[in-house]
């Protein structure tokens, strides 16, 4: 089996959490780094011994082979830098979003179909073995048909220098944070047909490095996603959440048992599920059926995809689901705007590795 060439572009706060993981993989030769700031590049090359690095992703495109780029760079760059990877023929894991236009990401889809290339975006949540436990009890039947789920993630919000942008149109709480509930929760129950949404901002201004920031962007969302046949999940997320309980952040519940998510989906930590109707057998229990071994790591989405590549096998994650989560946050984002329910037209093969 050859080993996957893989360059990263963006050499920022994240790469340092994806490139160690990246340089451990068996099935990743790890060639290039690429960042606008030459010293950012050069350094993680030496830092890491990685062999090549570039200040221009036109360079890096041009000098070296390999299969698959790691787009790391701040998300306005996501669309063009995506669709350059994929123009010179390479396949492509990005952070999120995948890019910030509707129609944009289903052009860059398209693109990677014509070019049989892979499109493929964080977080890579459904492919946490937390994830996998809870889709097989789901579809072993043991809590019954899920009609039912709720997940809620929060913090009080970034506020370290450079990071003004969170609060300003195009950041917000719902693209940072919310889009990890609703990747696990489409990811479970099935895509979206509609949503509802509120999205506000509930404290004005922010103080980021001794500057004051006027809030744009939602810092407390909440959003009722229909995923069919009467089927709803509810999705809060903010950074106005001084502290939050961790034994369970997300609930799905059966028509006959339920199951728990302790932990948060992108650093899980048990599944715990409850099988049968409490009412007519209330002796049932809570059971562990699932306690981490640390084995996942959120910021091992492009080490998975690559794996997959080195294997030939399909992921478990998909360029469509990641569009489709895109779809259901600018939806309800307009839906907290104009107070209106918003039709979801997108889908994604499900359920996931089908
Ligand atoms: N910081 C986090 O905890 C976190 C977690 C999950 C996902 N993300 C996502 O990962 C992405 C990167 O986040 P980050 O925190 O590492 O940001 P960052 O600002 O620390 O890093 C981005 C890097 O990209 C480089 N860059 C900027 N423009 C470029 C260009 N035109 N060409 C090449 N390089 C360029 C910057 O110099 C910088 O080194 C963002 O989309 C973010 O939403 C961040």
């Amino acid at each position: 089996m050859s080993k996957v060439r893989v360059a990263v572009v963006g050499c920022g706060n994240v790469s340092n959490k994806y490139i160690p993981h990246l340089k451990q993989s068996p099935y990743i030769d790890l060639l290039a780094v690429c960042d606008n700031r030459i010293d950012y590049a050069r350094s993680h090359a030496e830092t890491y011994a990685i062999a090549h690095y570039f200040d221009d992703i036109d360079k890096l495109l041009a000098a070296v082979k390999f299969d698959l780029l790691v787009n790391l760079t701040p998300m306005q760059f996501h669309a063009p830098y995506n669709r350059k990877g994929l123009e010179a023929g390479r396949n492509v894991w990005c952070e999120k979003p995948i890019a910030t236009d509707l129609s944009e990401a289903h052009a860059l889809l398209d693109l990677a179909r014509s070019k049989g290339l892979g499109l493929w975006g964080a977080p890579n949540s459904p492919a946490s073995p937390a994830f996998q436990c809870m889709a097989s009890v789901l579809a072993s039947g043991e809590i019954g048909r899920a009609c039912v789920a709720h997940g809620i993630y929060g913090w009080s919000g970034p506020s370290w220098p450079g990071t003004a942008w969170f609060y300003k149109k195009g950041g917000g709480s719902l693209f940072d944070l919310g889009v990890y509930n609703i990747t696990t929760l489409t990811g479970l129950l099935g895509p979206a047909k509609s949503v509802v949404a509120m999205a506000g901002a509930a404290i004005p201004e922010r103080i980021i490095a001794g500057e004051t920031v006027k809030v744009e962007a939602d810092d407390n969302t909440a959003l009722i996603v229909d995923h069919g046949n009467a089927i709803y999940s509810v999705i809060q997320t903010g950074f106005v959440y001084g502290a939050q309980r961790e034994d369970w952040t997300i609930q799905v519940i059966g028509t006959s048992g339920a199951m728990t998510l302790g932990g948060f989906d992108w650093a899980p930590q048990d599944v715990s599920v409850y099988s049968g109707d409490r009412t007519l057998s209330p002796d049932g229990q809570w059971k562990i059926r699932y306690q981490s071994n640390y084995d996942y790591h959120w910021e091992g989405g492009a080490s998975y995809i690559a794996e997959c590549l080195a294997k030939g096998e399909k992921p478990l994650l998909s360029g469509e689901h990641a569009v489709h989560v895109l779809e259901i946050m600018l939806a309800a984002l307009n839906s907290a705007e104009t107070g209106r329910r918003e039709q979801i037209e997108s889908s994604f093969p499900w359920p996931l590795g089908n």
